[in-house]
């Protein structure tokens, strides 16, 4: 068990790649912090499945295009579970729009959730770390489309774009501390996220197509690899990102 006595935060776990992240993480050893906008729905089957792997499982609402609840996150997730190990950036949301008609108020949304959230929950999370001289790990869950144009997604390219820089960034400036930071960037992978996709039979079609591997990826496809950098065998891994995507970032058109 490769995470044993590990703890570890995982935002937007509720469902989808932060539930599977959450189980994977619980499978190996560790306990869970489940974070979503809701925690009485959902999020309770992924406390259910942490939990019959025999962890403890945490369940903290906070909204974290809200600062203040990024840091109120953090605080509750070491005042309840004990040092935190491992921060999993995992929620985010995408808004479709030509670029034309972007209004403010989806970019503030889509900008606030996946980047400025992510931003400073990690800051509140290193900020605890320094203070304990202690060591950690930080995962950015990013996309192919912090590299790929994605039409009709700028929001989210640009969301995406910002993760992969502060990938590399905080790499450099938190490696002293002893501190990795790694990022995980799934292709298509079927989740609720996809919805309209998933309901779009011809256009999946068109997309197996591109990837190579000829499937859309599972959720548990991208905790696998998140397992890996959460644990030791990780270590000497930081300011990488990791494409989980069956091959389709070398063969996408859209
Ligand atoms: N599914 C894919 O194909 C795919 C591909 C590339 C990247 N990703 C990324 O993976 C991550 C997870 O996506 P998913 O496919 O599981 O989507 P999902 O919609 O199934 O799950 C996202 C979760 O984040 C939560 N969330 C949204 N806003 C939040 C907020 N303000 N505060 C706290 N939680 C919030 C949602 O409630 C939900 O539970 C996202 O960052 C997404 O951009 C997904």
């Amino acid at each position: 068990m490769r995470l044993a006595g590990k703890r570890a935060v995982i935002t937007g776990s509720g469902r989808g790649i932060g539930r599977a992240i959450a189980i994977r993480f619980a499978a190996d050893g560790a306990d869970i912090v489940i974070n979503d906008l809701n925690v009485q729905g959902e999020a309770l089957q992924t406390l259910a499945q942490v939990e019959a792997h025999g962890r403890r499982g945490v369940l903290i609402q906070a909204d974290l295009s809200q600062t203040d609840q990024t840091r109120r996150l953090i605080d509750e997730a070491f005042a309840q579970l004990g040092p935190i190990d491992v921060l999993v950036n995992n929620a985010g949301i995408e808004k479709r729009s030509p670029f034309a008609d972007v209004r403010e108020e989806d970019y503030d949304l889509v900008l606030d959730v996946n980047l400025k959230g992510a931003f400073f929950t990690t800051q509140a999370f290193v900020r605890q770390l320094i203070a304990a001289r202690r060591p950690g790990k930080v995962i950015f869950i990013s996309s192919v489309h912090e590299e790929l144009p994605f039409p009709g997604f700028s929001t989210y390219c640009a969301s995406k774009g910002g993760m992969q820089l502060l990938t590399r960034d905080l790499a450099v400036e938190l490696g002293p501390h002893g501190i990795t930071v790694n990022g995980v960037a799934p292709g298509a992978i079927a989740t609720e996220i996809n919805r309209a996709l998933l309901d779009d039979q011809p256009r999946v079609a068109r997309l197996l197509e591109q990837i190579p591997l000829g499937r859309m990826g599972k959720p548990e496809d991208v905790a696998a690899v998140a397992a890996f950098l959460a644990s030791s065998d990780g270590d000497y891994v930081t300011g990488s990102t990791y494409y989980v995507d069956g091959g389709l970032a070398w063969n996408y058109r859209e």
